[in-house]
């Protein structure tokens, strides 16, 4: 009878290993990974967390971005479908109601992807700790927002020429890490594909696609991840954007 207890139980506990094994890798498929590069520019957005935004469109579907500079520009696109616009708040490194927050602009704390920086926070104590120390105007989500589509032409003009700069590095660093032994002279082909072709930039039509076929690989090749710092795969990924034929 003993025996027959201690045979239950350990069945029983046996069972229940089995069920949380089978469960635990569709439970890991449900949580959905957090995105890692901005879908605008491309930059890191673990790198970017402090000046990071989130939009939450009426169909439920998010995007996250660097900076308010690129989450404007999604805000261009569709102005009337952001249900929820939230931001990092600067010094609690959490995410706020970016409507809400009160916004420090124009401090000297370097901004990112524009020349005049906008910070958020919940607190206005922490806004004011701030200014006092870097400068700037403490405003309002739409002063901000303001601030950030009226400079939109010269901070791209900023951007473009850094990007230029980036690529260049970007051209010399794809030599070092040998892709141009497949993909062809300064990648315009070879035993794989020229990054210059029609084709291929209509398959690899935003940075992130770029920068996930490198990290993780594809048929014919290997996966780059962790063999390239993330400051040269943005850097090869922007030579290979620059080299997309005209229309
Ligand atoms: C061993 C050869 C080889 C090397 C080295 C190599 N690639 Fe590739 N790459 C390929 C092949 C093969 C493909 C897929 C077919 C094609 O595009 O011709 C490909 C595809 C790609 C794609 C598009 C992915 C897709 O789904 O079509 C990108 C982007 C790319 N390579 C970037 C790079 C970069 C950046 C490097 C250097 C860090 C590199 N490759 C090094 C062989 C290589």
């Amino acid at each position: 009878m003993k025996n027959y207890k201690n045979f239950c139980l350990t069945a029983g506990v046996i069972i229940i290993l089995l069920i949380t094994f089978l469960l635990l890798p569709s439970l890991n498929v449900k949580a959905k990974e957090e995105p890692k590069w901005c879908p605008l520019c491309g930059m890191n957005l673990k790198m970017y967390h402090q000046t990071s935004n989130r939009l939450t469109y009426s169909d439920g579907t998010k995007d996250q971005t660097c900076s308010i500079f690129c989450a404007a520009q999604l805000y261009e696109k569709r102005p009337t479908e952001i249900d929820r616009w939230e931001v990092v708040d600067y010094e609690t490194k959490g995410w706020i109601d970016a409507r809400k927050a009160k916004w420090l602009i124009e401090s000297d704390i370097p901004g990112v992807m524009t020349a005049v920086s906008k910070l958020a926070f919940s607190s206005l104590e922490d806004a004011k700790k701030y200014q006092k120390k870097h400068g700037g105007k403490i405003g309002t989500f739409d002063d901000a927002l303001n601030r950030t589509l009226s400079d939109m032409g010269s901070d791209r003009k900023m951007i473009m020429a850094r990007v230029a700069e980036m690529a260049k590095m970007g051209k010399d660093l794809a030599g070092k890490q040998g892709c141009y032994k497949c993909h062809g002279e300064e990648g315009k082909g070879g035993s794989a594909s020229g990054w210059n072709t029609p084709a291929f930039s209509k398959k690899m039509d935003t940075r992130v696609k770029i920068k996930e076929a490198i990290t993780k690989g594809c048929p014919g090749m290997p996966g780059h991840d962790g063999k390239i710092d993330e400051k040269g795969l943005h850097a090869i990924t922007l030579y290979i954007w620059s080299l997309r034929p005209m229309k």
